[in-house]
């Protein structure tokens, strides 16, 4: 069988929804032994309860405390997804400082702070990172300043650290176009709560393919990247969107 993860121990950051969840499910199916490490620690322990091996590492990404207090006492990590993040709508005159932050805290120093973190594992294990990134870290996305800002820093960081440990470890970047997660479901429930069908339609019209994405897809992507069938891929971009970026 291709793309077994046995033996592997595997930290997916956001784990416990959305695309994270998928990554928890299909990697434990894979064989990996999956930490949950996620702010919803309600929600990650519901799901480590259904995934023999997993175990659940809460807190929150963006604080260097709990980043610490996560990584103390773990002793091998082989593959790091680093998947948590957050968005904020908005162009760049209807974009706060306080939003700014708060989406560069999680998306960008929290991929910064959990990375700096596993990288003595990671090192050790010849380990394998995936960073999720987004087609908004690619191309410009209307009224989402901020957060393409913090994606393509996403992006940059990927490939900054191929190039400074290009034999030690790998680490690729995924661009998912929208994929149907609780991510916008919230977005759906928060700025178009009365007419959501209309604009779950034009979500699903944004990709050529006519539809969202779905987890699965995107965590299967990440399960081939840490696979040993990837062993050639470092510092890659990848697009998985539907054809969003094609055109
Ligand atoms: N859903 C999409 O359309 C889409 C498209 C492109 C990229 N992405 C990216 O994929 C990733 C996952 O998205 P999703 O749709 O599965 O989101 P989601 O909201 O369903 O899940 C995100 C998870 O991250 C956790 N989290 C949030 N902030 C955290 C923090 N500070 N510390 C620890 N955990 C935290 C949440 O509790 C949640 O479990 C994100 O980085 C997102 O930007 C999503």
């Amino acid at each position: 069988m291709p793309f077994r993860l046995d033996h592997k121990t595997a930290l997916i950051t956001g784990g416990a929804s959305g695309i994270g969840e998928a990554a928890s499910r299909i990697f434990t199916e894979a064989g990996a032994r999956v930490i949950i490490a996620d702010i919803d620690e309600k929600r990650a322990e519901a799901l480590a309860a259904q995934l023999p091996g997993s175990r659940v590492l809460a807190g929150d990404i963006s604080s260097e405390d709990a980043v610490r207090t996560m990584f103390t006492g773990l002793d091998q990590l082989d593959i790091l997804i680093n998947n948590a993040g957050i968005g904020l709508v908005g162009g760049i005159l209807e974009t706060d400082l306080a939003g700014w932050d708060r989406v560069f805290k999680v998306n960008v120093t929290g991929m910064f702070l959990v990375t700096r973190a596993a990288m003595p594992l990671l090192l050790a294990s010849h380990g394998s990172i995936v960073n999720l990134a987004s087609v908004a870290g690619l191309v410009g996305v209307k009224k989402r300043f901020a957060y393409c800002a913090t994606k393509g820093a996403v992006v940059a960081m990927t490939r900054q650290l191929a190039l400074d440990y290009p034999t030690e470890i790998r680490v690729n970047c995924i661009c998912p176009g929208t994929v149907d997660s609780p991510f916008v479901e919230g977005y759906l429930e928060k700025y178009h709560k009365h007419e959501k069908e209309k604009v779950r339609a034009e979500l699903n019209q944004r990709q050529p393919i006519g539809r969202l994405g779905k987890p699965s897809e995107i965590a299967n992507m990440a399960l081939y990247l840490c696979s040993e069938e990837a062993g050639f891929v470092n510092g890659s971009v990848l697009c998985i969107d539907g054809g969003w970026t094609a055109a």
